[in-house]
């Protein structure tokens, strides 16, 4: 449409309220399928943290409308809160659901950069400079495009630990969320204009957990609570202010605050680590097997592994030393044939994971037995292959 037409149809419609019969209520937010379907994706990879799954999925809704500036990133987040909550695991499932690989992302470690000298790994170094031959900078268009595919020519830059950013890494990542550029030392232009950048910090983190903790008048925290929420979302918030320069906070989309995960949260992200130790196991190979799981196996876990202070991470531990590690002995002396259903109890000491097998024939009549009923916690058991 050309801009004459334009105005003239902006004449036509007139400057006064849109109450007349014909003007036809519109759903602004409704999403298309393609983001919808990356939402309830997102949503089914990341527990309890509703503001960054939404934040991610409106951004690729821009995208796919080709609402973008030319001149900015698709979009600048800025990821707080405590250690393992999901900060870097939101942006990996981002990347699985477009690209189908949690790698396809360029992360930048800014721990590794924290002297400005280090940046010329980023961008390279300028002609007749020692090493401008043999350093291929990791912020090149080929390595920022790689991962491109027909429908999805986005790429997901990731900063991680951006408070320990050298001055020399701040400017470069200054010049990217202003101008969606930087230039390389060979005076190429790298072009991020179809880029989300993210970047995650701890900052606050601590004075978080201790409002969690009940430190500062609260109780240990098993539910949603708005209020709390609002508060450990303020104090990221101001500790970022107080961090980081205003030019660097007004070039920001949104900063999403993660929150401490609830021992609920625990037990949903314990079933979603099952699944991935169920496709571990069938991609090694030798493990074409049904992986099923007792309540009081998953209860001994989360016990095992539940610490509010450093997230999932002591969780994903526990199940590595109870589950996988176990698994992987059964796999490599070979007790465990194709089609087998093994299921994970706890034994009777209370204190170990213990391993049972059915073959495939009676395993199959077993699951229909238990299908029916998922009864109570004791001994029910579910089948975890997704
Ligand atoms: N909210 C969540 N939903 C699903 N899985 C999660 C969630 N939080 C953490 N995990 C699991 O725990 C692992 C560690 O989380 P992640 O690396 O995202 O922590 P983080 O917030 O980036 O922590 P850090 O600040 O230490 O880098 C993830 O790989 C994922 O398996
Ligand atoms: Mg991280």
């Amino acid at each position: 449409m050309s801009t004459m037409e334009l105005k003239t149809m902006r004449a036509a419609a007139g400057m006064g309220d849109a109450t007349g019969a014909d003007w036809v209520s519109l759903n602004a937010r409704q999403r298309c399928d393609e983001a919808s379907e990356f939402e309830q994706e997102l949503f089914k990879r990341i527990v309890a943290q509703d503001d960054a799954v939404m934040a991610l999925s409106q951004i690729y809704q821009v995208y796919l409308a080709k609402m973008t500036l030319p001149s900015k990133p698709l979009g600048a987040l800025l990821f707080l809160g405590p250690t393992g909550s999901g900060k870097t695991r939101s942006v990996e499932a981002a990347a699985e659901i477009l690209f189908g690989d949690s790698y396809a992302m360029v992360k930048v470690d800014c721990a590794e950069f924290q002297h400005s000298h280090e940046i010329s790994k980023l961008i390279g170094s300028p002609p007749g400079y020692l090493g401008h031959r043999e350093t291929r900078p990791i912020l090149s268009q080929e390595i920022l495009d790689r991962f491109h595919t027909l429908q999805n020519k986005l790429t997901f830059v990731l900063f991680d630990e951006i408070e320990k950013a050298s001055d020399a890494l701040w400017q470069l990542l200054l010049g990217v969320l202003d101008k969606a550029r930087i230039t390389l030392g060979d005076n190429r232009v790298v072009d991020f204009s179809s880029c989300v950048i993210v970047m995650t910090s701890n900052l606050g983190a601590r004075e978080m957990a201790e409002v969690t903790e009940g430190k500062v008048g609260f109780t240990r925290r098993f539910e949603a609570e708005p209020e709390l929420d609002a508060r450990i979302e303020r104090i990221g918030v101001e500790a970022a202010r107080r961090k980081f320069s205003p030019e660097f906070i007004n070039r920001l989309d949104k900063i999403v605050v993660f929150r401490s995960l609830s021992e609920e949260s625990l037990r949903r992200i314990l079933d979603i680590e099952f699944q991935i130790v169920q496709r571990r196991a069938l991609m090694s190979g030798g493990g074409n097997f049904v992986l099923s799981c007792a309540e009081r196996a998953k209860d001994f876990l989360l016990a095992e592994g539940f610490d509010r202070r450093y997230g999932t991470r002591p969780l994903k531990r526990a199940i590595e030393r109870h589950m996988v590690i176990p698994l992987s002995n059964l796999i490599a002396t070979k007790q465990i044939d194709v089609g087998d259903v093994v299921y994970v109890d706890v034994d009777e000491t209370g204190r170990e994971l213990c391993f049972k097998k059915k073959p495939c024939s009676a395993a199959m009549e077993w699951t229909q037995s238990i299908s029916g009923g998922r009864g109570g916690r004791g001994g029910s058991a579910q089948p975890l292959a997704a």
